[in-house]
């Protein structure tokens, strides 16, 4: 789409990270039960994927120790594509019994950043990823990775753009789909997206079919960045029901670029999602109550009132 000289996508698929990137940050237990309607209310909304926990350690992300319940429950339904986020090869056995069939794995772009969220290094963490890419693509799954940090580290700052691409080119390599561009405690600006795409799609050459961008809201930036992007030719966006989230390992990180807030900007500019509006917010309204805050949802304040 042409618009005063601009282009912009017609489609967008938005991916749901609410369930697990915003849910794994909430202090309150929320019941498993409860997970689940949250989790079906986004697919009923029409997400063509939702991110619905992880099979992380317990002990890391107390939140969603109950993943393999989770995932047992929703296996059967044909709602969407529900993936989930593994680090290791216990995580992924644990997925496979719990009938998952879309996964997600991480590292990021700074070494302390990867200490302390995993417990490794770079190369170490892509070492560990290696035979769960290798065992989902025999199983024929899908596969997402992120790469954390890639705009600035909460205990490095600046990260370099080269550091990036080395992560994103050795994660393709071992054949993962989609690589997601995680500015994990929301500092990048637009400059910085266009900057850090280019680098990627021209001296990388990755096709930018397999990027999407993850932007945390943490200084409000997260909407300009999706335009930005949008620019670069990118149509997969990431985004938390509500805003909610953030990563406990990252300090001062604040939720994703909420779905609301999204949607609304994409739908006003006859962006495609295929996705509803007023479905995500009830899911939204559905799982409030039980977090004991307001959600910092733009959208969500302005119609809650
Ligand atoms: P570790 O302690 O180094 O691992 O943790 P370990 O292999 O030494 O195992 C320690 C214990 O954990 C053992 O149990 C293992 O069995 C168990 P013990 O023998 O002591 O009883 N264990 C597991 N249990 C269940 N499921 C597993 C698993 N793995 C080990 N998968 C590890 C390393 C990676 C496991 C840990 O650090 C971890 O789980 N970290 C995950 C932290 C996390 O989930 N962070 C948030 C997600 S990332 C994010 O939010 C960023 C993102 O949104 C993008 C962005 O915004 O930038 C994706
Ligand atoms: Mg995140």
């Amino acid at each position: 789409m042409l618009l005063h000289g601009m282009t912009f996508p017609d489609a967008v698929r938005v991916v749901e990270v609410g369930p697990r990137d915003g849910l794994q940050n909430e202090k309150v237990r929320i019941p498993t039960q409860q997970k689940i309607q949250f989790i079906t209310l986004l697919a009923e909304a029409g997400f063509p994927i939702v991110e619905a926990t992880s099979f992380v350690s317990p002990r890391a992300i107390p939140q969603l120790s109950d993943a393999s319940m989770v995932m047992t429950a929703l296996a059967h339904r044909n709602l969407a594509q529900f993936s989930v986020l593994v680090p290791n090869r216990k995580g992924m056995e644990h997925a496979l019994m719990a009938g998952v069939r879309a996964i997600a794995v991480f590292t990021a772009a700074s070494e302390s950043f990867t200490h302390h969220n995993i417990n490794a290094t770079i190369v170490e963490s892509i070492a560990n990823i290696k035979p769960v890419v290798a065992l989902a693509k025999q199983e024929g799954m899908p596969v997402r990775g992120y790469i954390s940090t890639v705009f600035g580290c909460p205990y490095e700052g600046t990260v370099a753009p080269q550091r990036v691409l080395a992560v994103a080119q050795s994660l393709l390599e071992m054949g993962i789909d989609e690589l997601s561009l995680g500015d994990t405690i929301g500092v990048a600006t637009p400059n910085q997206v266009l900057d850090i795409l280019h680098l990627l799609l021209t001296e990388g050459k990755i096709p930018v079919e397999r990027l999407a961008v993850h932007l945390h809201d943490t200084r409000g930036t997260a909407l300009a960045n999706v335009l930005a992007s949008l620019q670069m030719g990118i149509t997969v966006v990431d985004s938390s029901a509500g805003g909610l989230g953030g990563c406990p390992y990252a300090p001062g990180a604040a939720g994703n670029l909420a779905t609301e807030d999204l949607l609304y900007m994409l739908h006003s500019m006859a962006i495609k999602t295929g996705v509803d509006l007023e479905k995500v917010l009830a899911a939204t309204r559905f799982i409030t109550p039980l977090l004991g805050h307001a959600p910092t949802s733009k959208y969500y304040q302005a119609v809650t009132g």
